[in-house]
């Protein structure tokens, strides 16, 4: 015996005639159908978060708002950078130069990163001299600024600002200008390393020496 329901025997899900509703929509007749549970508790679970999210982060100000939060940020990596890029000019760096704490803390930099190439004397190897008044770019403190921060890559100075920051570059700058003068007479001219193993000596004419410069040492 075949035991298969005949589709057209199967009786049809028995509908309540209260819950249909008059409103057909091409064809099909609307029906008032209860929201299951699971739906309506994440509805009014959402309402109640909602509410209370509100009234915790924006009322009653009891957990810090994200947004306030990242706006903080914000702020304090522009007051970091600002720190970090104090405005410096040719005038702040000459009273920099003079300034005993500034000038010590930039003679310890030099000694430490830049000593090497332009000697502890500042008076020249693989970079130029310092202590003249002969600059390869220019004698404004801003120049030798720019110089250091920048660096001569094909000539072999590194680029210091990324290295030091700018502060540090300020100090190491105004202990270089320690040995100058506000306004003293300056001359651009090439650098020829010296006394580095490996170059042969600069023919330095002796009219070009500068006075009391150790041999081999004027440019
Ligand atoms: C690896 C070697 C080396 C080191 C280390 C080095 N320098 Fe230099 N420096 C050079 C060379 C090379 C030049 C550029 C010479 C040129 O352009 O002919 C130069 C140029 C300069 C100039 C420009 C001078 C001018 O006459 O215009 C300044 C200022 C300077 N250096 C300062 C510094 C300071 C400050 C440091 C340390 C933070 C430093 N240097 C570290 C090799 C060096």
């Amino acid at each position: 015996m075949n035991t298969t329901p005949d589709p057209d025997q199967i009786p049809e899900a028995p509908i309540d005639v209260e819950d249909l509703r008059p409103h057909v929509y091409d064809g099909i007749q609307e029906y008032d159908k209860r929201l299951p549970n699971w739906w309506l508790f994440t509805l009014y679970g959402t309402i109640v978060f909602v509410v209370g999210y509100w009234a915790i982060m924006h009322t009653m100000g009891l957990a810090s708002d994200p947004g306030a939060k990242v706006t903080e940020q914000i702020m304090a990596a522009r007051a970091a950078a600002v720190k970090n890029s104090p405005e410096i000019n040719d005038a702040k760096l000459w009273a920099m130069s003079k300034d005993p704490a500034v000038v010590a803390t930039g003679k310890q930099i030099f000694d430490t990163m830049c000593a090497s190439c332009h000697r502890p004397d500042l008076m020249g190897m693989i970079g130029p001299n310092l202590r003249d008044q002969q600059w390869v770019f220019g004698g404004a403190p801003m120049v030798a600024v720019k110089t250091i921060t920048e660096g001569v890559l094909l000539k072999g100075m590194p680029a210091w600002g990324p290295i030091l920051g700018q502060e540090k570059v300020s100090q190491a700058a105004a202990y270089i200008f320690s040995f100058h003068t506000e306004g003293e007479a300056v001359e651009i001219k090439p650098w020829v390393p010296v006394g580095v193993p490996g170059l042969p000596a600069p023919a330095v004419p002796a009219s070009t020496a500068a006075p009391g410069a150790p041999p081999g040492t004027a440019q």
